[in-house]
C-alpha cells in the first residue's frame, strides 16, 4: 500500500516538474553587435519577464564584473495567434580599450546569463580582420554549425556575417523557432558580433522577428546599414524590399536614396583613403547559375536591374555599385557556393587573363548560402554562364580575411568534406573606386 503510493507520488510529481515553465527572468539568446561606434559593443538578449537591463563585465584577467551598464528593453509581441509576448533587453558598451579581451555576463537581479567573453574591436584602420561569412542557416540540418561554434571560440574571427535566412523560420510556432535559433547560435554570437541582414525568411509581420531581434548600427531596424572595421566600409541592406512591395514600395526608395547617399560618402576621397574596401552584403544575388528559376536566374534580375512594374520605376542595384566601385558583394539565398569572375552587366572584365582577380575590372561577387538549413542543397544548371568561376554544392561556408588596403583572401570550406578548403582567391586592388575600372 505504501509502496503504491509512493509509486503514485512519483508519477504525479515528476508530472507536474516536467509542466514547470522556465524561469522567466532568467536572460537567453545572448548576442553581440558592433554599433558603429567605436570602442563600443551591444549585448542583445531576451527575457520572457520583465527585469533590468544590464552588463557586468570587466577586462579580461581583472577581478570579474568591475564594471557595470544599464541598457533598456523593447516589448516584442510576435505576430502567431499566441502573441507571444518577449523582453528584448540591449546594453551598449562604451569606453571599451580597443582591442581587448573582456568578460561578461548579462541580466538582472533576478537573473544571469553564464560568463561569456568578447574583444573589442580594434580600431586600427590597419588591423586586418577575420570573417566568418554564410546565409540560409536553420534550426533544422545545420551542418556548418559546430565547426563555426569552434572555430568562433578559439578567435579565428573578429566578427560573422550572416547573410539573411535565419532559423526557418522565426515566426513559426509562434516564435518559439526563432528563440530556439538565438539560443543555437549564441555558442558563436556571444564571443563575436554577429552581423546581419534580412532574408526572405525573415518577411513574416513585415519581417518583425528580424526587426526586433537583433541591434543593427543606425536607426533602420537592422534593415539597411553600414559600418567600418579595418580597411572595409561594410554595407548591409535588404533585398527583400524589391520583393514584398506590400509592407510598402517607399522602404525601397528610402534604401536606394540611403545607399546611394552611403557611397558617395564612403567614396570621398580621405575616406576612401583610410577605407579602401567597399563590400556590400545582401541575401538574393544579382547573378547565380542554379537551377531553382529564382530572381538571379533571371537576366533581368530584380536586385540588379530593378522594377518596371512599380509607379515610380524602381532602379536597380548593378548599376549604382559599379558607378561607386564597389570592390565586393557578398549573396547568399541560393543554397549552394558560387564564386564569380569580375563582373558587370552580364560581361566579364578580369584584371588580365593569367590574374583574372588582381586589378579586375568590375567588382567580385560571391554566393554563400549554403551553411545548412531543412530546404537542404539547390541544384546548379549543367552549362554555366562565362561569368561563373567556381561552384560547389557541398554544405559550408567561407571565410573572409581583410589582410591591408591591397589585398583581400577569401576561402570556400567544405563541411561536407570535413573542413577541407575547396576553393579560395587572393582578391588584389591597388587602385580602389571607379577609377579601378579604367
Ligand atoms: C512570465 O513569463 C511566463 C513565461 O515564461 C509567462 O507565462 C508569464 O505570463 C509572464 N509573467 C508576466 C508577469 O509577464
Ligand atoms: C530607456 O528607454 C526609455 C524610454 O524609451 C528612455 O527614456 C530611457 O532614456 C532609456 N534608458 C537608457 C539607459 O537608454
Ligand atoms: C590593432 O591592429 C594593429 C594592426 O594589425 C596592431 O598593430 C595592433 O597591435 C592592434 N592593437 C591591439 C590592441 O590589438
Ligand atoms: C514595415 O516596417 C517598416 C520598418 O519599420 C515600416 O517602415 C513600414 O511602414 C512597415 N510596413 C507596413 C505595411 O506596416
Ligand atoms: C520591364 O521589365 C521586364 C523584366 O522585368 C522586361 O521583360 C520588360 O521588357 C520591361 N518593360 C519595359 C517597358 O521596359
Ligand atoms: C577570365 O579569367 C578566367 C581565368 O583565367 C578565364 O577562364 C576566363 O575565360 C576569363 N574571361 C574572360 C572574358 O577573359
Ligand atoms: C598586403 O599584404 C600582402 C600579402 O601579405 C603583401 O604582399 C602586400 O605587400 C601588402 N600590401 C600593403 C600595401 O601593405
Ligand atoms: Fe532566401
Amino acid at each position: 500500500m505504501a509502496r503504491a503510493l509512493v509509486c503514485v507520488c512519483a508519477l504525479i510529481c515528476a508530472a507536474a516538474a516536467a509542466s514547470v515553465p522556465p524561469i522567466g527572468t532568467q536572460p537567453e539568446q545572448v548576442h553581440i553587435s558592433y554599433p558603429g561606434v567605436k570602442n563600443s559593443m551591444v549585448v542583445t538578449w531576451s527575457t520572457s519577464n520583465r527585469t533590468e537591463s544590464v552588463v557586468e563585465y570587466s577586462l579580461w584577467g581583472d577581478a570579474l564584473f568591475r564594471k557595470k551598464a544599464k541598457g533598456n528593453y523593447t516589448v516584442f509581441t510576435d505576430g502567431g495567434t499566441e502573441k507571444r509576448t518577449s523582453y528584448i533587453h540591449r546594453v551598449t558598451l562604451t569606453d571599451l580599450r580597443h582591442g581587448s579581451a573582456y568578460v561578461y555576463h548579462c541580466g538582472s537581479d533576478d537573473g544571469w546569463s553564464d560568463v561569456f567573453y568578447l574583444t573589442s574591436l580594434n580600431e586600427s584602420l590597419s588591423f586586418g580582420p577575420r570573417f566568418a561569412l554564410y546565409g540560409d542557416m536553420g534550426n533544422e540540418n545545420p551542418q556548418s554549425l559546430s565547426r563555426l561554434q569552434k572555430e568562433t571560440q578559439i578567435g579565428m574571427y573578429d566578427a560573422v556575417l550572416h547573410i539573411g535566412d535565419f532559423a526557418y523560420d522565426m515566426h513559426e510556432d509562434n516564435g518559439r523557432i526563432g528563440d530556439e535559433f538565438m539560443k543555437q547560435i549564441e555558442s558563436i554570437a556571444a564571443y563575436v558580433p554577429y552581423m546581419t541582414c534580412p532574408g526572405n525568411h525573415e518577411s513574416a509581420y513585415n519581417f518583425s522577428q528580424y526587426r526586433y531581434r537583433f541591434s543593427m548600427p543606425g536607426h533602420t531596424e537592422n534593415l539597411w546599414y553600414s559600418w567600418n572595421i579595418g580597411p572595409a566600409h561594410i554595407i548591409s541592406f535588404s533585398t527583400e524590399v524589391y520583393f514584398y512591395l506590400e509592407y510598402g514600395l517607399d522602404l525601397l526608395f528610402r534604401q536606394y536614396e540611403w545607399l546611394k547617399k552611403d557611397l558617395e560618402e564612403a567614396n570621398r576621397p580621405e575616406q576612401r583613403a583610410e577605407r579602401p574596401w567597399i563590400i556590400t552584403m545582401a541575401h538574393r544575388p544579382m547573378y547565380c547559375s542554379d537551377d531553382d528559376r529564382d530572381d538571379c536566374t533571371r537576366f533581368q534580375s530584380y536586385v540588379r536591374r530593378g522594377r518596371n512594374d512599380t509607379t515610380p520605376i524602381a532602379p536597380g542595384l548593378e548599376d549604382l555599385f559599379y558607378k561607386y566601385g564597389v570592390d565586393l558583394e557578398l549573396w547568399a539565398h541560393e543554397h549552394t557556393y558560387e564564386r564569380l569572375w569580375p563582373v558587370y552587366d552580364y560581361k566579364v572584365y578580369n584584371g588580365s587573363f593569367e590574374e583574372p582577380y588582381v586589378n579586375p575590372k568590375a567588382p567580385v561577387h560571391i554566393i554563400t548560402g549554403s551553411a545548412g538549413c531543412r530546404e537542404k542543397h539547390d541544384a546548379f544548371i549543367p552549362k554555366p554562364r562565362s561569368w561563373s568561376a567556381f561552384r560547389s554544392t557541398d554544405y559550408g561556408y567561407t571565410r573572409m580575411h581583410l589582410i591591408n588596403s591591397t589585398h583581400l583572401y577569401l576561402e570556400q570550406v567544405s563541411d561536407d568534406q570535413y573542413g577541407k578548403v575547396i576553393d579560395d582567391i587572393m582578391l588584389v586592388k591597388e587602385t580602389h573606386g571607379p577609377d579601378a575600372w579604367l
